[in-house]
């Protein structure tokens, strides 16, 4: 895994700043009670952001705060202000919005870093899925006594797998490996060996450039759905990932959209649900998601939301 890292997310870890756990999520309650023990004390989320984070810091023993998500990602200004010394964010494809975190964002966050001694837990959820720009690096590879990289195989294989990475500096190694064993003693030792040799084979490499192009087909199907229904620049988000955002005309009601798509079968979050405490006023929006639908799920889907969203 941390060879993968370093060659496919240009990381810079080593195999000893590696702990293997059963997918992301296990491996951010690990990072943030350790975090926590070691005296930091509040940690930013995005918002809008990644949902249940916030219940997840708590429960490790720190306090959650938010912190506004604009076109470059990450407000660094505002996360500056909260006085925070972690902060949790999706710097490759940011969830829910899409937007990759800006160069001089990335610049800013490392100097903040600095500044407040602080820990930059990476999210590296799917920057495996890049369709037309460039390849976003990991905050990882360039800060690395600052960045905490988490990253799973639920986007790129199954979530139903179950493992994920840690690669995390030498001075929280000890105490994540301790959380870990406390929790659960390990995680599955023949899955870990069935994914070492689909890495070391080559295979998981040609499974992504497959995989891909199936997300890619359904990306252009979406995008060029919603055009037809929506109306032109609607639909953000769309440069990687396996989701994107569908801004509804203005003075939509949102919520109204979700639950007359639910009555006709179609399920969707609106943006409103990434939020747990609002910095300030977003526009209607939904995220959809395009990683376990078909391309005519996806056109049937649209043609459900556009009926939803005009009633
Ligand atoms: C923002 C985000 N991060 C990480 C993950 C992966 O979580 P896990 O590895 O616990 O399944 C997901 C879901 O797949 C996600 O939506």
């Amino acid at each position: 895994m941390t060879a993968y890292h370093r060659r496919v997310r240009s990381g810079c870890a080593v195999a000893e700043d590696t702990i293997v756990v059963s997918g992301f999520r296990q491996g951010l309650a690990f990072a943030l009670a350790t975090l926590a023990q070691q005296g930091i004390q509040r940690i930013a989320l995005e918002d809008p952001g990644p949902r249940e984070h916030d219940i997840i810091a708590r429960r490790a023993g720190m306090d959650a705060v938010p912190v506004p998500v604009d076109d470059d990602g990450i407000d660094v200004g505002r996360l500056r202000e909260t006085g925070a010394r972690a902060v949790l964010l999706t710097p490759a494809h940011q969830c829910p919005t899409g937007v990759a975190l800006g160069p001089s964002r990335r610049r800013d966050l490392v100097a903040w870093a600095d500044e407040v001694d602080g820990v930059i837990l990476e999210d590296d959820y799917d920057a495996e899925f890049r369709y037309d720009r460039q390849p976003v690096g990991s905050l990882q590879g360039l800060t690395p006594a600052r960045v905490i990289a988490l990253g799973s195989v639920s986007k790129t294989i199954a979530p139903a797998i179950r493992l994920g990475w840690v690669l995390a500096p030498a001075r929280f190694v000890a105490g994540i490996v301790e959380e870990k064993r406390l929790s659960s003693r390990g995680a599955p030792g023949l899955d870990q060996e069935a994914l070492a040799l689909l890495m070391e084979s080559g295979r998981f490499d040609r499974h992504l450039r497959r995989v891909r192009e199936i997300y890619r087909a359904r990306r252009d199907v979406l995008a060029a759905e919603a055009e037809r229904a929506f109306g032109p620049g609607r639909l953000h988000g769309l440069a990687a990932g396996c989701h994107a955002l569908l801004r509804l005309p203005d003075g939509t009601s949102e919520h109204a959209v979700v639950a007359a798509a639910a009555t006709m079968g179609v399920r969707v979050n609106g943006l409103g649900m990434y939020r747990f405490m609002e910095t300030s006023p977003l526009p209607p929006a939904l995220v959809l998601g395009f990683g376990n639908v078909t391309e005519n799920q996806i056109r049937r889907g649209i043609r459900i939301l556009a009926k939803a969203a005009s009633e």
